[in-house]
């Protein structure tokens, strides 16, 4: 492992008695990466971020955070963190200053050092208006600002934040990933969420997680590739009479334009779109990895056509899922159940899940802990 690697997960298990919270994750995040972590409810992303975050033990594999083992070295590994919970415990009757004041104390910040970092952290969280207002007046985006000033207060290298934008209108979220954008310029990032939307505005790689698996893991463009099918959507300038626009030429009709578009090279169906304006829209598919705008746009110019709109259009993380996780849907996540669903008597792993009572203890107080944080 270099040094470069801030946060880095071999074979990370949780067994909650016989269920397979999670199975062998593996991934790695290096210095300044702001990485998202994607996948539907019950994934496993809490799961991980807990372990990540010393609040529970793995039921097997290895963690370490800036070097530091979670497990031999949960100290090193708390200082170089700051952690947003999914349920971030905010004391409402508290204000703003009182609590950073809290968080600083509980990460042992004398006065002259809070005071310089409560100032940075009011700044890059945009908090100076309600700084004296009740954490109970506040709406659910200030809250989350707060929560972040909070995961910030002792300047750690490293941030863990799960899922803190999925309780916020759209404004709220926007608002909240370009304050974690200007975080995430020079810290290292993890944020989980269920919406690739997020990720596609914050993060430039995502590690996606379903059924306590990684399945996909690299650079966005990468992972929609992975799906199997690109989509592309055109539209070309349309002309009723197919007269000149500024010396172009424009096509007449729809099939001329479809003609065109289904001779470019990888592309494998064409799908006329609904348009209002006037134009000829269409969707493209292609199985290909290989981005085919330039020929797509090569194609247009050399008609002499006016191109309105070319672009490759974004899947869905639904479409995604379906296709990283087909067969995987049906994986039954009890320990010693054979593949086709049926459950068994655990077996050969049963030792491992009854170690797991320890850390089952760790759990029941973990709403505490995680107050503590
Ligand atoms: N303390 C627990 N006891 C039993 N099962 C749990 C516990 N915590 C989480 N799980 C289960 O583990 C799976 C993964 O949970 P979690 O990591 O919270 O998923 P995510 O954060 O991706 O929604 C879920 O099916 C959840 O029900
Ligand atoms: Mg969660």
């Amino acid at each position: 492992m270099t040094t470069d690697v801030m946060i880095y997960a071999q074979d990370l298990s949780k067994h909650y008695g016989s269920f397979r919270a999670l199975d062998r994750v593996s991934f790695e995040v290096r210095r300044g990466e702001v990485v998202g972590f994607l996948g539907p409810n019950g994934a496993g992303k809490s799961t991980t971020m807990r372990i990540l975050t010393c609040f529970i033990s793995p039921t097997g594999g290895t963690a370490r955070v800036h070097g530091f083992d979670v497990f031999d070295d949960p100290l090193p590994v708390r200082e170089s963190l700051g952690y947003l919970p999914q349920r971030a415990p905010l004391y409402l009757e508290m204000n703003v200053y009182e609590y950073l004041r809290f968080a600083a104390d509980l990460r042992h910040l004398d006065g002259e050092t809070f005071k310089k970092r409560a100032r940075s952290v009011v700044e890059v969280c945009g908090l100076a208006q309600v700084l004296t207002k009740d954490i109970r007046q506040l709406s659910h985006g200030y809250r989350q600002r707060v929560g972040l000033a909070q995961a910030l207060i002792h300047d750690p290298p490293i941030l863990i934040l799960d899922e803190p934008t999925s309780d916020l209108d759209p404004n709220e979220k926007a608002e909240f990933l370009d304050y974690l954008k200007q975080i995430g310029k020079e810290r290292t990032v993890m944020l989980s969420t269920h919406n690739l939307k997020e990720v596609e505005s914050a993060c430039a790689r995502a590690i996606i997680v379903s059924r306590g698996r990684v399945v996909a893991d690299g650079p966005l463009d990468e992972i929609r590739a992975k799906s199997g099918n690109v989509r592309y959507v055109v539209s070309v300038q349309e002309s009723a009479s197919g007269s000149a626009y500024r010396g172009k030429t424009l096509p007449a009709s729809n099939a001329e334009v479809s003609d065109l578009l289904s001779k470019v090279a990888g592309v494998r169906k064409v799908t006329e779109l609904p348009t209002d304006e006037r134009a000829h829209a269409f969707e493209l598919a292609s199985e290909q990895d290989a981005d085919l705008r330039p020929e797509v746009f090569r194609a247009v110019a050399d008609k002499g056509w006016v191109l309105l709109e070319l672009h490759r259009d974004t899947q869905t993380l639904e479409d995604v899922f379906r296709h990283l996780t087909i067969g995987d849907e049906r994986r039954n996540r009890t320990i010693g159940a054979s593949p086709d669903g049926e459950e068994e008597e655990a077996s050969e792993e049963e030792e491992e899940s009854a170690e797991d009572t320890d850390s089952d203890d760790d759990d029941s107080d973990e709403e505490g802990d995680e107050a503590k944080s």
